[in-house]
């Protein structure tokens, strides 16, 4: 049963669901794209593999990972937003993939797997909006098999880049637009194509707040994660951090 504040975190994010996939390309410059496949690009290269997708939302990691992996491969995407999931599904059955990619509702917190089912658990912009990052990385490694990957696409907050002795002028720069561009530029686009006022603010307070790359690494590290290493993406505009369990 979901809390008072993933309760919220679900209403916000059905609201915005019919306009997600379009805000996602403009607010991130058409960059999500790329993210996504380097994501799954990190999974492990096995034939059969079983995948999971946590906050699946529409459902655009599931569909990448059946591209990047054609053959053999089966996908379970979850999520609590059944909006998010409606959307998804008919996009996965657009696409004609509903035999690989299969959708269920259900919250990141308490996953509805047996201990050491899949070979693969990937999150994109998903773990921010847990209350309790180290639990719902538990609970992918719980579901994965011994060796399994995790991997977890996520904006890093802007302190990464405001600390660091070495910063170069062209990252200050871009720390500097990345500040402008998230406290008030993608609140203000993102409130006038979702039509929901507030919804981008939230979203961008949550990256604000999020650990920088560091911290992710040691909390996954906490959560029986080993190997952990992480890639910035789009001059650290992104994180993917990868961990064996
Ligand atoms: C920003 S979207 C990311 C969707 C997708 N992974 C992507 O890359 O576009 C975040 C998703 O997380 C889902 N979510 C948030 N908290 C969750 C939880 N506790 N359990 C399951 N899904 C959750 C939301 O419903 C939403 O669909």
């Amino acid at each position: 049963m979901p809390s008072k504040e993933a309760n919220k975190i679900q209403g916000m994010f059905s609201s915005i669901a019919p306009r997600y996939d379009l805000l996602n390309k403009i607010l991130s410059l058409g960059r999500d794209r790329y993210w996504r496949e380097f994501t799954v690009r990190k999974l492990p290269e096995i034939n059969n593999g079983v995948f999971l997708d946590v906050a699946t939302g529409t459902a655009d990691i599931a569909i990448e990972i059946v591209k990047h992996y054609p053959l053999g491969i089966n996908v379970i995407g979850v999520d609590f937003s059944h909006h998010m999931l409606e959307l998804g599904r008919k996009k996965v059955e657009r696409l004609g993939y509903s035999g690989q990619i299969e959708l269920r509702y259900g919250d990141a917190n308490s996953l509805p797997f047996e201990d050491n089912t899949f070979d693969g658990a990937i999150v994109a912009f998903g773990i921010r909006n847990l209350p309790d990052y180290k639990k719902g990385f538990q609970e992918m490694s719980r579901v994965l098999k011994n060796g399994g990957k995790m991997v977890v696409l996520e904006f890093t907050p802007l302190e990464s880049f405001s600390n660091g002795a070495s910063l170069s002028f062209l990252t200050g720069q871009s720390h500097i637009l990345r500040y402008f561009y998230l406290t008030k530029v993608l609140p203000l686009i993102g409130e006038i194509i979702s039509g929901r006022k507030g919804a981008y603010k939230y979203l961008s307070d949550s990256v604000v707040d999020f650990p920088d790359p560091e911290k992710l690494k040691e909390i996954m590290k906490g959560a029986g994660l080993r190997e952990v290493k992480y890639y910035l993406l789009t001059f650290g505009t992104v994180a993917v951090h990868v961990g064996t369990k």
